[in-house]
């Protein structure tokens, strides 16, 4: 009897040493046992057995040849996994005596190593057995480097961190309007002058008409990495277990290039057009002749030619688009397709595979493509159908551009709202059925880099988030546990700061915005709106009750609390509420956000009228007022207050910005 309680607490010490020591590793591994003691670093002689050659080569030569010595007791030693499940699966076998390393191939070995790494404390190497693999053969990120161009150095910076957690792709975002960002040596202008801008950040280049200037001319910004310079960063990653794969975009987001070469566009003019003239045998040349010069300088099997957004909107009225189209017997989005698949026959036929963001998904591409999908997972589920590869990186979740904290604590971001905890709270595929979800082979985390102009605030907007992406995309979503995860990622962050990383600071964290905590109880709840304008079905939120819900948004129009109205000459918000008879009120107010990146704004008239029928509506209020282009994420309250008595209440508000949105949460009537 007395045995049974000290059993249970034995057993229970072991299970929180176990604990313990699991919480030192990030990723996750798949398998962990906490042993006795420690390997000793502090030990001046290793017996060094290397069964595997140059696999394990690195780390031998730089953790401890200099230690060799036959006679010692301490072994090191490095064999071949059998059977592994992924080459970069590894084993570890650690004891006060032994370090065996066991791994399928020199990947294995880097990414054994980097968890040997997280093992060490004091008194040396953590005891252990690990049994590991990725669950994602494809872990990565991307980095803008067009929006705001970033030296060699802090690319090698990153590689380091990202290899520390086991990532094994940067996706480098080369080119874009903002500025083309690699040499090409047959067409010097995209480097003499669409790498350079007029306004050091993206925000003043579009303020000032987003002009390009010549290399060297005063005022010029940018930048762009020489060929030597990509190779040796290529290099460099690779001896770190990462592949770099480079962007180069096409049909849209090219600007730069159409200003450089106008003749590749449909009118010919500068600054005139966003996309290649798909229709013209001068685009295939060119992006042929520039995708040769990139495959040689970057040995990646996947050469991404980006396919997003493509407004097309030169491409009906030009006469080349217009006989392809009619020689293909389609229409625009037929063009692209058609230039897709052109682009990866003719990655295939050199050896490569063509990777797009999802617009690029047609039935008529190489079976090797890979599609990053970044929409919806209706996208996956497309491109899974026509048996693509598929990478996801979806916006909602994994758009590190996004603010991390409450904004008014932030540097200036695009908008959005993504803490850490939604980061790791996605689970890739989610809803999708087990035989699709399987088949999805990557995960990816996007910087756009419109709004982090240095590169200690692309460093902030990365960390401690990318870790949540590593997390998932090494150990899967399986035994996913946010608070222990976030102990883990603030040791990270710790870590990290001592290597000189600039994180965001997880302990001060605030969170979500508190309104969207609370419910207000207010006369108007669950009564029945009548929309004279509709809201957009994207942003409906609960639907026709969300604005009498008692429902406050939080940081983000994203969030399905606020509600979201487009379009419509006059009163794109126009809505009235019924509350179901004559009462006394004293106030009908209501929030808004403006979201400057994502053009949605405070209404720029707004205006609340009563009526008794239903019928003869009397204006109470009206309120003008210019949009303030600065504001770049900010909230406000519009509110009547008085004594008056109605039954119904008509809500109207409208933008003058073409094109522009206004959302609001709740409609509160007292
Ligand atoms: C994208 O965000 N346009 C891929
Ligand atoms: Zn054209």
């Amino acid at each position: 009897m007395t045995n049974k309680p000290l059993a249970a607490l034995l057993f229970g010490c072991m299970i929180t040493a176990q604990a313990a020591s699991a919480q030192s590793l990030l990723p996750k591994p798949q398998s962990f046992n906490a042993g006795k003691g420690a390997f000793s670093t502090a030990t001046t002689k290793v017996k060094l057995i290397n069964e595997v050659g140059a696999d394990a080569e690195n780390i031998y030569s730089k953790q401890w040849s200099a230690k060799a010595d036959n006679n010692a007791q301490q072994v090191v030693r490095f064999t071949r996994l059998a059977n592994a499940t992924s080459p970069e699966a590894y084993n570890l076998h650690i004891t006060k005596d032994t370090l065996l390393i066991s791994a399928a191939s020199a990947d294995g070995f880097r990414f054994a190593w980097q968890t040997v790494e997280q093992l060490k404390q004091k008194n040396g190497i953590m005891a252990c057995d690990v049994q590991d693999a990725p669950a994602f053969k494809w872990r990565s990120l991307m980095l803008d480097v067009s929006r705001h161009f970033q030296p060699i150095s802090f690319l090698k910076k990153q590689i380091d961190v990202m290899a520390q957690y086991k990532f094994n792709r940067l996706h480098l975002h080369l080119t874009d309007a903002a500025g083309w960002r690699i040499e090409i040596k047959r067409y010097p202008r995209l480097t003499s002058l669409a790498a350079w801008r007029e306004g050091k950040t993206w925000k003043e280049w579009s303020k000032l008409g987003c002009k390009y200037k010549n290399e060297g001319e005063e005022g010029a910004y940018g930048g762009y990495y020489t060929q030597d310079e990509l190779r040796d960063l290529v290099k460099y990653a690779a001896e770190r277990g990462i592949t770099i794969v480079p962007e180069i975009e096409m049909p849209g987001h090219s600007a730069e290039v159409l200003t450089a070469y106008p003749e590749l566009s449909c009118t010919h003019e500068p600054y005139k057009q966003m996309d290649f003239c798909p229709g013209s045998v001068a685009t295939y040349d060119f992006l042929e002749n520039v995708l040769k010069e990139v495959m040689d300088i970057f040995p990646s099997k996947y050469i991404h030619v980006g396919g997003d957004e493509a407004d097309k909107a030169s491409w009906p009225s030009c006469p080349l688009c217009q006989q392809k189209m009619k020689e293909l017997g389609t229409d625009k989005d037929g063009l692209q397709a058609h230039l897709i698949a052109h682009f990866g026959k003719f990655l295939t036929d050199h050896g490569r595979q063509l990777v797009g963001w999802d617009e690029v998904i047609a039935g008529n591409l190489a079976k090797n493509t890979t599609v990053m999908v970044w929409r919806g997972l209706e996208k996956a589920q497309e491109a899974i159908d026509h048996g693509y590869d598929v990478v996801l990186s979806p916006s909602g979740y994994w758009y590190l551009d996004y603010y991390q904290d409450a904004p008014d604590t932030q540097p200036e971001a695009i908008g959005g709202f993504l803490p850490l905890e939604k980061v790791y709270s996605y689970v890739p595929g989610g809803t999708l059925p087990e035989d699709v979800r399987s088949k999805i082979t990557g995960v990816q985390a996007n910087l756009w880099t419109e709004y982090v102009p240095t590169a200690e605030h692309v460093e902030y907007m990365l960390y401690p988030r990318a870790l949540a992406i590593a997390e998932i995309g090494w150990n899967g979503t399986k035994t996913k546990n946010y608070p222990e995860f976030r102990k883990r990622a603030i040791v990270e962050c710790e870590r990290l700061h001592k290597q000189g990383v600039n994180t965001f600071d997880l302990k001060k964290e605030r969170g979500e915005r508190p309104e969207s905590f609370k419910t207000t109880k207010h006369k108007a709840i669950g009564c029945n709106i009548t929309f004279n304008h509709r809201y957009e079905d994207k942003y409906k939120a609960q639907g026709d009750k969300t604005l009498v819900d008692g429902q406050h948004g939080g940081w983000t129009y994203g969030d399905q609390k606020w509600q979201g109205f487009l379009g419509n000459k006059g009163y794109c918000l126009d809505l009235t509420i019924d509350l179901g008879k004559v009462q006394k009120i004293s106030t009908v107010a209501a929030d808004f956000m403006q979201a400057y990146g994502a053009w949605v704004f405070f209404p720029s008239e707004y205006k609340i009228s009563f009526s008794e029928d239903g019928q003869n509506f009397k204006e109470v209020y009206n309120k003008k007022s210019e949009v303030d282009r600065d504001i770049q994420l900010g909230f406000r309250n519009l509110a009547w207050k008085g004594n008056a008595k109605t039954r119904y209440i008509r809500v109207q508000g409208s933008t003058t910005e073409d094109g522009g949105w206004l959302f609001t949460d709740e409609i509160i009537v007292k």
